[in-house]
């Protein structure tokens, strides 16, 4: 049992009391009670290069020796320079400056006030209105849960969140909401329009932004957007002057296989800005950054020439030095390569093993999907063979993360993205270190479907 009940001063965000951690190394992790865990999600998309990589401890230790802190308002340091201009540089054209966060919340709110600051300061100060997603996440602060809309996140503060700036139009989810008749450009173009209404409704020139995640992750689980919905999105946001805005806190910097999720997923369309977070310090330190392109850069250059925003922590000398060896590795290691290839025969095995003929799961595993390092599995019991099963009021995707953790693999369950209500869904998220193994992969899928089994067979009637 790795639940035990143990005393804890820590308000926890679980119901129950999380088991500690004591030591760690690549993609397994050690318990107090001396249990080794295999994690099969980096934690929460976080960990890519697993850890105690030795290149980024190495790094870490060497930057405590030399600076550990300075602040962002009197000082810059070597590693915050350095990496920043290996996002910009590394970008192809994409982007062109970098400020930095805390985390993928920081980042987010530092994406939602430098992209007002950017029309205050160019001459449209009427622009105060954002449109992001149903069934999305930008992160648990106030500003962020108003811009997303994850219902169960948001439901206790709904009464001080902001309904008069931040505006929401349908997912992008076509398993779920498209509908039957229509072809996928018949979505794309509903959606489109969609958007392009709203913008109206508004008052287009009030319109900051469109905000969304490139890939949904933490609301309805690894969903990509149909092909060409970026495309069309971006092309609102150009007809009426408005910032094209991603978030990559969970789909970016690698986890989808490429550097950037918009890349492989987006359409290759660039944003106009960009949050980071996850990946980029890989766990081994708390950071997020804000991506600008060339557009955003020049309106600032040529008008206060500075971010109005900021942090004790921005820039922290330790935290950039432990991302700046994370991307060191990431690249020298070849790991985006490693990711798509280990993604795929993560695909191939999990369709095999939930799928295939005569599987116990195969009536209730409703979607595989993903790519790269990251991808969910979604459960649906709205079916005949449902009626065998009881989970007494509890949530399948809640039992299953519970039984694999006893059982010594960590995957992320997630429930409520399946309707725009959050009141129907059952998701499991697997998100792989980039370094993983073939024999890793195959370990999570036979601990992963042996959870599966089990706690199908559990409660059955
Ligand atoms: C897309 C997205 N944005 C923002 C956040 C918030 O990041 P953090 O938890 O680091 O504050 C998350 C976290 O899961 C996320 O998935």
């Amino acid at each position: 049992m790795v639940s035990t009940i143990r005393p804890s001063s820590i308000l926890h965000r679980t119901p129950w009391v999380p088991p500690v951690a004591v030591a760690a190394e690549g993609s397994y992790i050690e318990l107090e009670s001396g249990q080794k865990l295999l994690d099969a999600v980096g934690g929460a998309a976080v960990a890519c290069v697993g850890s105690a990589h030795p290149a980024v401890n190495k790094a870490l230790k060497d930057q405590i020796d030399r600076v550990s802190y300075v602040y962002n308002m009197q000082l810059s340091n070597q590693p915050a320079e350095e990496l920043a201009t290996l996002l910009t540089e590394g970008s192809n054209g994409a982007f062109e400056l970098c400020g930095f966060a805390s985390g993928g919340s920081e980042a987010m709110e530092g994406v939602i006030k430098l992209a007002r600051q950017y029309f205050h300061e160019t001459g449209q100060p009427q622009r105060t209105n954002f449109i992001a997603r149903e069934l999305s996440f930008h992160g648990n602060t106030v500003a962020t849960l108003s811009l997303a809309y994850h219902p169960t996140r948001r439901a206790p503060y709904a009464a001080i969140l902001d309904d008069q700036h931040f505006h929401h139009v349908s997912p992008a989810y076509a398993k779920r909401f498209q509908r039957p008749e229509e072809s996928e450009a018949d979505y794309v173009e509903r959606l489109r329009a969609e958007l392009e209404a709203k913008f109206l409704a508004l008052g287009p020139d009030t319109v900051i932004g469109f905000v969304a995640e490139t890939v949904v992750g933490a609301t309805t689980g690894v969903v990509p957007a149909p092909k060409g919905y970026f495309k069309a999105m971006k092309s609102v946001c150009d007809k009426y002057g408005a910032l094209f805005i991603l978030d990559e806190v969970m789909s970016g910097m690698g986890r989808m296989g490429t550097l950037h999720a918009w890349e492989s997923f987006g359409d290759g369309v660039a944003p106009d800005l960009q949050a980071v977070a996850k990946g980029l310090g890989g766990g081994y330190a708390s950071i997020g950054a804000v991506l600008m392109s060339k557009r955003i850069a020049t309106g600032l250059r040529g008008a206060s020439g500075i971010w109005k925003h900021g942090h004790t922590y921005q820039g922290n000398p330790l935290s950039c030095a432990a991302a700046l060896a994370v991307q060191k590795v990431v690249a020298s290691e070849n790991l985006l390569e490693n990711c798509r290839t280990q993604g795929a025969y993560l695909e191939k095995l999990l369709k095999a093993r939930l799928q295939g003929p005569n599987v116990p799961s195969a009536p209730f595993t409703f979607d595989i999907r993903g790519g790269g390092g990251f991808w969910g599995i979604e459960f649906d019991f709205d079916c005949p063979e449902g009626a065998t099963l009881d989970f007494r009021g509890q949530q399948f995707a809640m039992l299953l993360q519970a039984h694999a953790l006893e059982s010594g693999i960590v995957i992320m369950g997630m429930t409520g993205g399946a309707n725009l209500e959050g009141t129907k869904g059952d998701v499991i998220l697997l998100a792989p270190a980039y370094n993983i193994a073939a024999q890793e992969v195959e370990k999570i899928v036979e601990m992963f479907g042996a959870s599966v089994d089990a706690v199908l067979e559990a409660h059955r009637v």
